[in-house]
């Protein structure tokens, strides 16, 4: 089949496989390529058992592979054939040299311009699609004039807004797709061309263009401003645990404002997943190297209060076990960062779990999709951790449950049941607020909510 434009997506991750995938889906006119430096995920790919999790991913996949998607692990051939190239590579925080532990870095990026530069033998739109310190598109444009060969290379920025476990959702239906460029005549056409290709299925007043560094900063700022929203919650938890307030109460008395919304506003035992850290991060490095220390300390703050509401949920587990849990069994209700994903990057479960295997706590793990990366996390310190798929054995003779991660089952169990398993007193931290505390308690568990007065048998 004739097909209209050739697009390749560099990168197979949890970005660029579920994005291509939906937009192959729309865009059958479109030939659209995958391609990873790392085969084993293109093989996966290539499978029935996809290398992520996501609900409607697998049909979707299914409907498209082979007709006008496909997953290819030869990259030079791919960029030779391609007109568009989007980049979703992962651009993690330094760990090493100028800027480790706050920078981009940006090694994964580089090599993919270099990639495309030694490969192409036409004229091609490339489009950043990983998030990127604002100016990046700068660096890519001058090494990809670096050759001199006489071919033009566009950079446009189209960030990815997606959201774990409901990534095919919000593909099918953004609050908005950005598309930054150039506001020259050849960085407009750019632009253009991939408004046509959004256009297949997003209404065409929900594709903003705009210039191509805002749009680049646009991507951190919404990431940095969802996650104040959870710290400014979290922060309020820690008062209304010392005041008797109850921190749901407030998030929906203050979410009722429309000027606020009612949405990030779940208290937790703090935010985790791959990007609010590392994107935070690379915010305040930015902002500091450009000398504005205020605006730095501001953001730098969101980070510093997630890691207070962690490790200030760790201390109370602790205390209310009078002050030991050495040998206590203790059941981890979930370790993927949010429900309905197998992805446990930066999730607080790990940091839970190392500080309770710390304190010789006897950890047993549950959790529906997450329990092998889960082991890898934990790979070297785990020696009395057990990986339990069923929630009810990871709770015998454990004397407190844990909950980590919001996934649905948790609150479907059978928590009478659960009690009579369970070594007494017991105990149920709930970090997510989803269980009913006053049924838990009325059953005969002490329960100890985030930002809500604790229900206990002791008084
Ligand atoms: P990921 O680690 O799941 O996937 C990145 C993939 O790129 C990996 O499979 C890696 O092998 C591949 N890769 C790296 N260098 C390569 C190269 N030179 N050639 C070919 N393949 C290469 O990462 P991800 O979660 O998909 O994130 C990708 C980017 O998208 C990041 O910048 C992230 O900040 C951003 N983002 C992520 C999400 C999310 O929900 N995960 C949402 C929005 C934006
Ligand atoms: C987030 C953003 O929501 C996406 O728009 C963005 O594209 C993505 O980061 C990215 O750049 O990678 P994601 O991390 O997948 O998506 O998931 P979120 O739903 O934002 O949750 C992040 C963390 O915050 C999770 O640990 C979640 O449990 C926690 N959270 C979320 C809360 O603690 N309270 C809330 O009210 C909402």
């Amino acid at each position: 089949m004739d097909f209209k434009k050739r697009v390749l997506c560099i990168g197979a991750g949890y970005v660029g496989g579920p994005t291509m995938a939906v937009m192959a889906s729309r865009c059958p006119d479109y030939k659209v390529t995958v391609v990873d430096i790392n085969e084993d995920r293109i093989n996966q790919w290539n499978s029935e058992n996809l290398p992520i999790f996501e609900p409607g991913l697998d049909e979707i996949v299914k409907q498209t592979k082979g007709v006008n998607l496909f997953f290819f692990a030869d990259i030079p051939t791919s960029i030779r054939e391609a007109d568009i190239v989007f980049v979703s590579v992962n651009t993690p925080t330094k760990t090493f040299g100028y800027g480790a532990g706050m920078a981009s870095d940006l090694q994964y990026w580089e090599k993919t311009a270099n990639q495309i530069i030694e490969h192409s033998i036409n004229s091609k739109i490339i489009v950043e699609r990983s998030t990127l310190p604002v100016k990046t598109a700068q660096a890519m444009e001058r090494i990809l004039k670096s050759k001199n060969n006489g071919l033009h290379f566009e950079v446009i920025s189209n960030p990815e807004f997606l959201a774990e476990g409901t990534a095919i959702k919000d593909l099918l239906e953004p609050d908005r797709v950005l598309i930054g460029s150039h506001q020259t005549e050849s960085g407009l056409k750019a632009a253009r061309e991939i408004v046509d290709i959004y256009s297949h299925w997003v209404p065409r007043g929900k594709i903003i263009t705009m210039n191509l560094w805002s749009s680049e900063l646009s991507k951190l700022v919404a990431n940095a401003v969802l996650a104040q929203r959870i710290s400014s919650i979290n922060s309020i938890s820690a008062l209304c645990e010392k005041a008797d307030a109850d921190i749901s109460e407030i998030s929906f008395a203050i979410g009722s404002d429309s000027r606020i919304g009612s949405k990030f506003l779940n208290a937790s035992l703090g935010f985790g997943g791959s990007c609010f850290k590392k994107d935070i991060l690379n915010l305040v490095y930015i902002a500091r190297s450009y000398g504005l220390f205020e605006v730095a300390d501001y953001w730098e703050m969101v980070i510093k209060i997630n890691e207070y509401q962690k490790e200030r949920f760790i201390r109370n587990i602790i205390e209310t076990m009078f002050n030991t849990v050495v040998n206590k069994k203790i059941a981890l209700f979930g370790f993927a960062f949010k429900a309905n994903t197998t992805d446990t990057r930066e999730s607080p479960g790990i940091y839970v779990a190392k500080k309770l295997i710390e304190e010789k706590a006897l950890l047993s793990i549950t959790d529906p999709k997450a329990l092998e990366n889960a082991k890898i996390d934990l790979a070297g310190m785990d020696s009395t951790v057990v990986y339990e798929p069923d929630p009810y054995k990871a709770t015998d003779d454990a004397s407190a449950i844990v909950l980590v991660t919001e996934w649905e089952t948790f609150k479907a169990l059978d928590y009478e049941s659960i009690l009579k398993r369970m070594k007494k007193p017991a105990f149920v931290f709930d970090g997510r607020n989803i269980l009913n505390r006053r049924q838990l308690f009325d059953i005969g568990f002490n329960v100890y909510a985030i930002g809500k007065p604790p229900l206990n048998h002791f008084d």
